[in-house]
């Protein structure tokens, strides 16, 4: 009986011991890991704060959340965006829904990194038009809300403001759409209509050449530039002037929000490529239907007059008018209307 208990005890003991080991060693590891999650999250969540938060702008009435609307995939409604002051702009505001997958930024793709694009909105003239860096640290040091939420991440400046503002875009995200569902084999997910509309899709109107659908889940754009035609008409024959004003400016991102026909330069401002003049960033069609006014410049007020053009210009890119009937049209915008999905925030 005593051995018994003795033996028990020690391997209970024992037990006991390798219990806390893993329990120490796992908790360890766990606190590791959800630090980091923690971390982002708060990063993440003050990001959110800040994009929302109109004291960032001259006149206290423009975020970043009133050109970029949540309940239109984080679009503007306006075919060029108001900033501050009653400001227009020369450009329709893109979603920002899976904008931490891109590679190039804006539709001329005049910048690369997501850290820097975040921090332009604040300074630019015609967005939120603060004087200068300076000011936007002297606004958020001012407000004991956002001051306290940087100095419990390690302190206020601007690459922390670029953090916060990156890891909040980050998380926005597109959710899983009727295609992507067909794409995994849900042959239900899809109707007849929205399937003839794929076929229209990648096969005869050619759709995929540049909004392409990557197997997998599948981003609607190549990330490349192509010259469309949109619009034209604002450069046409001026360009050797046009590039002339370009070379004297210094901020290329107020240069190109100010000024229409600089804009309509496109890609070239970030090259000087002459054949990337006037050609611009294949958007994707995720949730395409929630994002009117289209096209850089928000010409096109609807997604049918959008299908309308595309399919002109296929016609002029190819040589030869690419006839499409009625039905056909209908079925192809069936197919775009299926793009749409809840965001995954
Ligand atoms: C006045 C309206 C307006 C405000 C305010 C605004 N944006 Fe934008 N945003 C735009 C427009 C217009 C573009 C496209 C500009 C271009 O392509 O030249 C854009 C582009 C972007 C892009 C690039 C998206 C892409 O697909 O390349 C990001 C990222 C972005 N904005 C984030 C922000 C953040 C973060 C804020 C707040 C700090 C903000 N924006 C404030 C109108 C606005
Ligand atoms: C050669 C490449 C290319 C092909 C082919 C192409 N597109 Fe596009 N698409 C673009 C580019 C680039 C833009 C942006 C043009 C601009 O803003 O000036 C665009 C814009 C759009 C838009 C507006 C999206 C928005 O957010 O503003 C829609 C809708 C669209 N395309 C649908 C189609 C359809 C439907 C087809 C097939 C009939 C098609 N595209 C074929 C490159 C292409």
């Amino acid at each position: 009986m005593r051995v018994h208990h003795r033996f028990f005890r020690r391997r209970s003991i024992l037990t006991l011991v390798g219990a806390l080991a893993i329990a120490l060693g796992g908790c360890g590891r766990d606190a590791g890991r959800s630090a980091t999650a923690d971390d982002d999250a708060r990063w993440a969540a003050l990001g959110g704060r800040l994009f929302a938060d109109p004291s960032l702008s001259a006149d206290g009435q423009v975020s970043c959340a009133s050109c970029h609307r949540a309940e239109h995939a984080f679009s503007d409604t306006r075919a060029v965006s108001i900033g501050t002051g009653g400001k227009t702009g020369t450009r329709n505001a893109p979603s920002l829904l899976d904008v931490g997958e891109l590679s190039h930024f804006f539709w001329d793709g005049r910048e690369s990194r997501l850290e820097i694009v975040v921090l332009q909105p604040l300074t630019n003239p015609v967005e939120m038009g603060l004087a200068s860096t300076e000011e936007l640290l002297r606004r958020l040091a001012s407000e004991p809300r956002h001051a306290d939420a940087f100095a419990e991440l390690g302190g206020l400046s601007a690459d922390a403001v670029a953090r916060a503002l990156t890891a909040h875009l980050r998380t926005l995200r597109s959710g899983e759409n009727a295609y992507d569902r067909f794409q995994s084999g849900d042959r239900t997910a899809l109707d007849t209509d929205q399937q003839a509309g794929l076929a229209l899709f990648t096969g005869k109107a050619s759709c995929g050449d540049c909004h392409q659908l990557q197997p997998g889940r599948a981003r609607f754009t190549d990330d490349r530039f192509h010259h469309l035609g949109v619009n034209d008409s604002a450069i046409a024959g001026r360009v050797a002037g046009l590039i002339q004003r370009l070379d004297g400016k210094r901020d290329l991102g107020a240069t190109v929000l100010t000024e229409a026909d600089i804009a309509g330069l496109g890609h070239f401002v970030a090259t000087r490529k002459p054949a990337d003049l006037a050609a611009f960033r294949t958007p994707s069609l995720r949730n395409v239907a929630r994002t009117a006014p289209y096209m850089h410049d928000g010409s096109v007020a609807t997604l049918e007059e959008a299908v309308d053009q595309e399919v002109y210009y296929r016609g002029i890119s190819k040589g030869r008018p690419l006839s499409m009937t009625v039905e056909e049209r209908r079925q192809l915008l069936a197919f775009l209307r299926a793009l749409s999905a809840p965001d995954r925030l």
